[in-house]
């Protein structure tokens, strides 16, 4: 073919593995992964989850096996979501959790890094991210924030590197910074799951936490907390607004619906920025992959590819266990 300009020849630098591999401009790198963990009160022995493929709810024993066998695939840090036993409206009641951060703690030390999962979606009745006015019309904000912040400094105590709060409420960053703060904890981070969108894409997780939202509540969605897709400045906004609260990494949630805002994130902010593959997502390459219409792992690495070209810097994945092994096997 007669060359048009040195541009027009672009098969050279596909041509073999050799020079695909160097040209790439993306490289995964398992150490910045992070693994979800269900720990979930309410049952004896590790429990599939249905709807998401090769993930289970665990007992606190169980979960330590679990996070034993992960550190083998390479995985050192992890974001735990407790399921409760009891589900109520108010005067929730913590104990699981830090029962199951302290033996965390006891059998790893600093080994691994923990972000606790803020939120109480997964301890109330009606399975909103707060605390409800008496008509069951509306989320509360500041009362959720303080039962929120009074959450994080124990989730603290017993012993999270990290906190990450997911419920959405305006004001949440500054009164975890602060109570954090004012009780010896200015060493712990906060994620905030800051541009988090009211998402189709979340359904087998709060299958896992039986956290869906109440249908007999007269809000029975979250869009009332959580940003709307069709309006990816309030996201944007939403996360600067959380880095001035004290935020020291943020979170775009989904990810792969919303790559663009990844992108003007990290190019707005410089932030530590983490994207969050969710359950709908990953179970959506879990069932083309079990119809052989994917291959699995190369499917996730194409995705996890695309997240990290947008921006992101840290992948938060329920395959996050398998990325080491996953990312050594890429055929550029
Ligand atoms: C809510 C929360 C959600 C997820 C994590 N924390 C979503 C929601 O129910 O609105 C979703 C994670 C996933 O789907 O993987 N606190």
């Amino acid at each position: 073919m007669e060359s048009q300009s040195y541009y027009s020849n672009r098969r050279r630098i596909r041509a073999n593995a050799h020079i695909r591999e160097l040209a790439s401009s993306v490289y995964l790198n398992h150490k910045t992964f992070i693994q979800p963990l269900f720990v979930d009160e309410s049952i004896y022995t590790r429990t599939p989850i249905n709807s998401l493929y090769e993930v289970n709810s665990d007992t606190i024993d169980s979960m330590l096996l679990q996070i034993e066998s992960d550190i083998q695939s390479g995985v050192t840090k992890f974001l735990l979501f407790p399921v409760p036993l009891k589900k109520t409206e108010n005067n929730f009641d913590f104990s699981f959790v830090l029962k199951a951060l302290k033996a965390i703690r006891e059998n790893f030390g600093n080994t691994i890094w923990v972000a606790a999962d803020l939120c109480l979606c997964a301890y109330t009745s009606h399975g909103h991210c707060g605390v409800l006015n008496e008509h069951k019309s509306a989320v509360l904000n500041d009362t959720s924030v303080k039962i929120m912040a009074d959450y994080a400094l124990q989730l603290a105590q017993a012993g999270a590197d990290c906190i990450a709060p997911s419920d959405m409420m305006d004001g949440r960053i500054h009164a975890i910074r602060t109570i954090l703060n004012t009780n010896g904890f200015d060493n712990k981070a906060i994620m905030s799951y800051s541009a988090k969108f009211s998402s189709q894409f979340y359904g087998p997780f709060r299958d896992a936490c039986k956290s869906t939202p109440a249908k007999d509540c007269l809000i029975s969605d979250r869009k009332s907390y959580q940003s709307s897709p069709f309006n990816g400045i309030d996201a944007i906004l939403s996360t600067i607004r959380d880095i001035e609260e004290g935020a020291d990494m943020v979170m775009v949630k989904p990810a792969l619906a919303y790559l663009d805002i990844i992108q003007k994130i990290k190019e707005q902010t410089q932030f530590p920025l983490a994207a969050y593959h969710v359950s709908g997502e990953y179970q959506g390459i879990e069932l083309l992959a079990q119809q052989q219409l994917v291959e699995r792992s190369k499917a996730h690495i194409e995705v996890w590819t695309a997240i990290k070209r947008a921006g992101a810097d840290i992948i938060i994945s329920y395959a996050a266990r398998h990325a080491q092994n996953w990312i050594k096997e890429i055929n550029y």
